[in-house]
């Protein structure tokens, strides 16, 4: 049963969370009421209460998590232990098989990925249901200048810091691309999900300075179909790691687990 009104509180107020807090504020999401959010740098106001975790999760029957992976893999399980449900978006925290043990395992608490930059997972996840996929691949393509990570020889972040060639910056497992680009593919995460194996996942990830908007390319093979989606998402303004309709799909989630959705679920 759904209480009456469930009270959120959000975990980082950047791209993400700052767009959540301000559409639960405004009542889009009927019977969900934001209540605190938490971050460790301080924020403007945003109309509720900046909190630390600990206050925070004493007001909470759900969790919205918009910070980043760290988060998840501290602070989730303890999370559901609480009887707190939990919505992730930092999905490329379950790529670590001991996070992913962790929350399997953890309770009473429900968690939720969101489809956060995709589409079409309803259908894989179908699918994958019926029988076992035989091939899925993921190619992402973004900006040269939004992948530069501190792992990276001098010559291949100044490559990509200059944003005026493509550059193909991986090739190989899901599991690996999310450890390597931890800010860039959660994407692999929630379709490793979606298709019930994310070893299963190959995945290109490439820099292309005409990318304005972020490209997500997804085919999957198997016994019950072939499926293909192209995906183009206009970066967000705050934060062009991200896209702009993610925090509008943590909305529906939100919809989905604690408010009073119609229509297409
Ligand atoms: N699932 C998806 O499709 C998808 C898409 C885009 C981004 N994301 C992920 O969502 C998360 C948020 O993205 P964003 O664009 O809003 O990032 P952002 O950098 O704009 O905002 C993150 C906020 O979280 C706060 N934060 C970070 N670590 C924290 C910690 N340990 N404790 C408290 N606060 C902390 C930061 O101070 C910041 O205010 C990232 O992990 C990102 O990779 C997921």
């Amino acid at each position: 049963m759904i209480p009456a009104e469930v009270r959120a509180v959000v975990i980082g107020g950047g791209a993400i969370g700052r767009t959540v807090v301000e559409a639960l504020r405004a009542g889009r999401i009927p019977g969900v009421r934001p209540v605190a959010i938490v971050d460790d740098q301080p924020l403007p106001d945003l109309g509720v209460p900046q909190l630390p975790l600990t206050e925070a999760l004493d007001l909470a029957d759900l969790v919205v998590e918009c910070a980043s992976q760290d988060v998840v893999a501290k602070h989730a399980a303890g999370i559901l232990a609480r009887g707190i449900d939990l919505v992730i978006t930092s999905v490329g925290a379950l790529a670590d098989a001991g996070t992913e043990a962790a929350l399997a395992a953890a309770g009473p608490g429900r968690f939720l990925l969101t489809s956060g930059a995709a589409g079409g997972l309803d259908i894989l996840s179908a699918a994958a249901a019926q029988a076992p996929f035989t091939r899925v691949e993921l190619t992402t393509t973004k900006l040269p200048t939004t992948l530069v990570q501190p792992w990276m020889d001098a010559e291949t972040s100044a490559r990509l810091a200059a944003g005026d060639q493509c550059v193909q910056v991986f090739a190989g497992g899901g599991r690996e691309a999310t450890r390597l680009f931890p800010r860039s593919l959660n994407l692999v995460v929630t379709l490793g999900w979606a298709v019930g194996d994310i070893d299963l996942v190959a995945v290109r990830l490439l820099g292309d300075p005409a990318a304005t908007r972020t490209r997500h390319h997804i085919e999957a093979d198997g016994p019950c179909g072939s499926y293909r989606f192209d995906i183009e998402n206009l970066p967000s303004a705050e934060n062009p790691r991200t896209s702009g309709v993610v925090p509008h799909a943590v909305l529906r989630t939100l919809a989905v687990l604690a408010g009073r959705p119609a229509g297409v679920v």
